[in-house]
């Protein structure tokens, strides 16, 4: 069945310009979604925009400054008329650096554009979801939410804010027919990990070593999950953040006790 452009869905995706912004982007464009890609790169934004095709825009936005965030809900509703979902993905690294040597600047920097940009942008797209009862909202929390990270103060206490953000919404709003959801990806191979491998914060093959799948994810993997939460395949579901970790999170035990148990090929 082919559908009219009117009953395709319009969706919001934050720091769609590279990463798992940009993987969720191809991947809802090819499920029929039209969307609005905001990003601080606004230049990358529109021309991701126009790789996709004439049914997308591209704009620049700051998701932590609550002017661009009306001006590009604005936007968005004056060109498609309204929005179905919002995907909160907008996000950068930590500081690298031990906790006594850390800067206040730096902590608020990422709680700005976690916490309060996730907030802002929640608020201001809810009261359209709202007004016509329907919307589907999913913000990406972190592994780093969820378990220890020594040194990542902020990020982690961003992400745990935005799991305990979902709760909240999904509750307020469940009767309004919004549904609010999370996903806490793993390390993913993106520009924030290489980033971070880059100013030696982490260092991705130990990672792979701890991480019971024995490897980090693509963007893809994580992509397919904030699709899946921003479906009607998932309409019974709100207030949970999925953990897309390679088992990560369920790893209780040594490192070394996973490959000889998981490996029966000898
Ligand atoms: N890569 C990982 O291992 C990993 C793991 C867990 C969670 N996450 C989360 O997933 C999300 C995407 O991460 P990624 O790895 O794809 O990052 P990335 O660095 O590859 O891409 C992030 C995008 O967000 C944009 N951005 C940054 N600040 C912004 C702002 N203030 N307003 C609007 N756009 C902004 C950047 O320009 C960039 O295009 C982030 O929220 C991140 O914290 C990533």
């Amino acid at each position: 069945m082919t559908q009219t452009s009117n009953s395709m869905p319009v969706t919001i995706i934050t720091g769609a310009a590279a990463g798992i912004g940009w993987a969720t982007a191809q991947l809802l464009a090819a499920e029929g979604h039209r969307l609005s890609l905001l990003d601080l790169a606004g230049t990358q934004a529109r021309a991701r925009a126009e790789e996709l095709g004439p049914s997308h825009i591209g704009l620049a936005c700051d998701v932590a400054s609550e002017a661009d965030v009306g001006e590009a809900i604005a936007r968005t509703l004056e060109q498609f008329g309204r929005i179905d979902v919002l995907v909160n993905n907008a996000g950068i690294g930590d500081q690298s650096a031990a906790t006594v040597d850390q800067t206040t600047e730096g902590f608020d920097q990422v709680l700005r554009i976690h916490l309060r940009g996730t907030f802002l942008m929640c608020r201001a797209v809810a009261a359209h979801m709202l007004a016509r009862k329907r919307g589907a909202i999913v913000n990406l929390s972190s592994i780093a939410g969820m378990a220890g990270i020594p040194g990542r103060n902020a990020y982690s206490a961003a992400k745990a804010g935005i799991a305990a953000m979902t709760r909240s919404m999904a509750c307020e709003w469940a009767r309004g027919g919004i549904r609010v959801n999370a996903v806490a990806p793993g390390y993913t191979r993106t520009a924030l990990v290489e980033e971070l491998e880059a100013r030696y914060a982490l260092d991705t093959r130990s990672i792979a070593a701890r991480t019971p799948m024995g490897r980090l994810a693509r963007p893809e993997e994580i992509a397919a999950v904030i699709a899946f939460l921003a479906s009607e395949r998932a309409s019974y579901v709100t207030g949970t953040t999925i953990h897309a970790d390679g088992g990560w999170l369920a790893l209780g035990a040594p490192e070394d006790t996973l490959a000889p148990h998981g490996d029966r090929s000898t």
